[in-house]
């Protein structure tokens, strides 16, 4: 049923002729272990962040001081737990991605093929926890509207979480887009790799390359709106300082491309390359190790965004429909 990849001239793995289809069910069954420890840890998550809010500890209550209730906010916090494990995941899957694009496992201790199946399977994982993470959102949400019908509470929840520019309260007003941005395009770009027979390998290949956009949005939305990184304390640069490798990784994929025609030849040296082409490619070069001078200068020098925790809970929340 599955394919043997084999790898073409430029060290790129492709279907064998009449066997290209790798397919979606066989990739959803090998996910199975993988999502079942999504699901461990997405607990762990839920259970910490349960026990902050028991105990009196949790950032999400000192951003919204009226959430001081696990039991009653559990849907909530399991939206969060979701965020993390999907974040987390991303993360993974975005590595193992940049790694497979670029220099390759080297002398890691696995093949190429291992990784390629849990790249695709670490991917299918991801898209679900990110559902996931918007579908327990709107479950709170459609909870908290106690006061409206049924219609309108599924409407409310649906609308808030799905629909993009529907929200329209404080940071959510940008950072629920993010999110949204983020989900809307992982599930096209990650699933257009089981059509890649019809759509073409190349197209399939330019297309899936935006996936870094969604990394990034969420990494964005995480830190724009997440209550648990509100502060400009530890959890926060733990966050900044994951995206590092993440950043180092990418700078190696463009300075070692696993395909040939991708390397950064002089214009002219190959048929295709030209000076609007070298430039194009020098350009992203130059952002990428860019992007890695930023990271260690936001980590060195702490400006990282992060709010001043005040000594009195605020008076305004983030999240507004649940204060009203
Ligand atoms: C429809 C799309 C999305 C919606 C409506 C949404 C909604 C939210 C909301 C309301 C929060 C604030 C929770 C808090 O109080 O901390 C949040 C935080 C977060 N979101 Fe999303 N999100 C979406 C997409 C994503 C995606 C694609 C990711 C990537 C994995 C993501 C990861 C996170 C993370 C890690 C947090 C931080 C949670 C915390 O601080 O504990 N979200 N999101």
């Amino acid at each position: 049923m599955l394919v043997n990849p084999r790898s073409d001239e430029n060290g790129t793995s492709v279907p064998r002729p009449g066997s290209e289809r790798v397919a979606l069910r066989g990739d959803l069954r090998s996910a199975l272990p993988d999502a079942a420890a999504a699901v461990v840890v997405t607990a762990a998550v839920f259970a910490l962040l349960w026990a902050r809010m028991e105990s009196g500890t949790s950032d999400t209550v000192a951003v919204m001081p009226f959430m001081d209730d696990p039991g009653t906010y559990w849907m909530y916090l399991l939206s969060q737990a979701f965020g993390w494990s999907g974040l987390l995941w991303a993360w993974g899957t975005v590595m193992l991605g940049l790694l497979l694009s670029g220099p390759g496992p080297g002398r890691l201790p696995v093949s190429r093929q291992a990784l390629e199946r849990w790249h695709r399977t670490t991917s299918l994982t991801t898209m679900a926890l990110m559902f996931a993470h918007a579908l327990m959102f709107a479950a709170e949400l459609v909870r908290y509207e106690a006061q409206l019908g049924w219609a309108e509470r599924l409407w409310a929840g649906f609308a808030d979480t799905f629909v993009p520019g529907w929200y329209d309260s404080g940071t959510g007003r940008i950072a629920i887009p993010l999110g949204q941005g983020a989900l809307y395009l992982a599930i096209p770009l990650g699933l257009l790799f089981y059509v890649r027979h019809r759509i073409g390998a190349n197209t399939w290949r330019r297309l899936h390359r935006f996936v870094i956009v969604v990394y990034v949005l969420s990494v964005w939305h995480t830190l724009l709106y997440g209550t648990n990184v509100w502060y400009g304390e530890w959890p926060r640069t733990v966050l900044w300082l994951l995206q590092l490798p993440v950043a180092a990784l990418l700078v190696l994929r463009l300075l070692r491309p696993a395909r040939r025609g991708e390397r950064l030849t002089a214009p002219g040296a190959r048929a295709g390359v030209t000076w609007p082409t070298w430039t194009a490619r020098a350009a992203g070069r130059i952002a990428a190790g860019a992007v890695v001078v930023g990271l260690l200068l936001v980590v060195a020098s702490g400006r990282d965004g992060g709010r001043e925790r005040p000594a009195e809970p605020p008076a305004t929340q983030p999240h507004a429909h649940e204060t009203d």
